[in-house]
């Protein structure tokens, strides 16, 4: 199956997919990461393992509704399948995601429903969480809403800082999101 990977930065979870479907029995490989940053680092590292790119930046559109069509041609004309968010910080509109409904996941760094949006293992650690995690998660219009596919949990310990909580988060991410990604590909037709 193809996949695109949309991505806004780094693009650590792009790796991690990219490093899943070098696999042979993985049933994916990435058709295409785009991403709406021109110079996000995680564009270099994929044009590195010589992954098509594309850059679509906000700015280069009159309107949301052009960016995103541009973005949807690019995917079509990868012949994309699946679509992953993995930090791609755009909230994207019901009428592009409709094509994609239940094709388009993406991960978000808090065991949802809790800690929506930004910041999240700050704000873990000053609810005073036991627990925090990642989540794999089907994309809707609302900001890290829709279904939950898969989790991961890891413990909040004592002298944690957001950074080395966000580091271990970071791991779990990197292992559960080709995993979420090869159960959804397993039971879509
Ligand atoms: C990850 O923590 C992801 O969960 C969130 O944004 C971050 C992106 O990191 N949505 P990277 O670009 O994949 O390294």
């Amino acid at each position: 199956r193809r996949v695109a990977v949309l991505i806004s930065g780094r693009g650590s979870n792009m790796e991690a997919l990219a490093d899943a479907c070098a696999a042979p029995d993985y049933p994916a490989m990435i058709a295409g990461v785009l991403s709406d940053v021109e110079d996000a680092p995680g564009l270099q590292a994929a044009a590195r393992r010589g992954i098509a790119t594309a850059a679509l930046p906000r700015g280069d559109f009159a309107s949301k509704r052009e960016h995103e069509a541009a973005i949807h041609r690019q995917l079509v004309a990868w012949r994309t399948e699946f679509v992953c968010l993995a930090g791609f910080m755009r909230l994207l509109s019901g009428e592009f995601i409709a094509p994609w409904q239940g094709r388009i996941i993406n991960i978000h760094p808090s065991l949802l429903p809790r800690h929506r949006g930004l910041d999240t293992h700050r704000r873990a650690r000053e609810a005073g969480d036991a627990e925090h995690g990642c989540s794999v998660h089907h994309v809707t219009a609302g900001m890290d809403e829709g279904p939950v596919i898969a989790q991961a949990r890891v413990p909040v310990l004592a002298g944690d800082t957001s950074d080395t909580l966000g580091a271990r988060v970071l791991a779990e991410e990197h292992q559960l999101y080709p995993e979420a990604l090869r159960a959804l590909i397993a039971e879509t037709p």
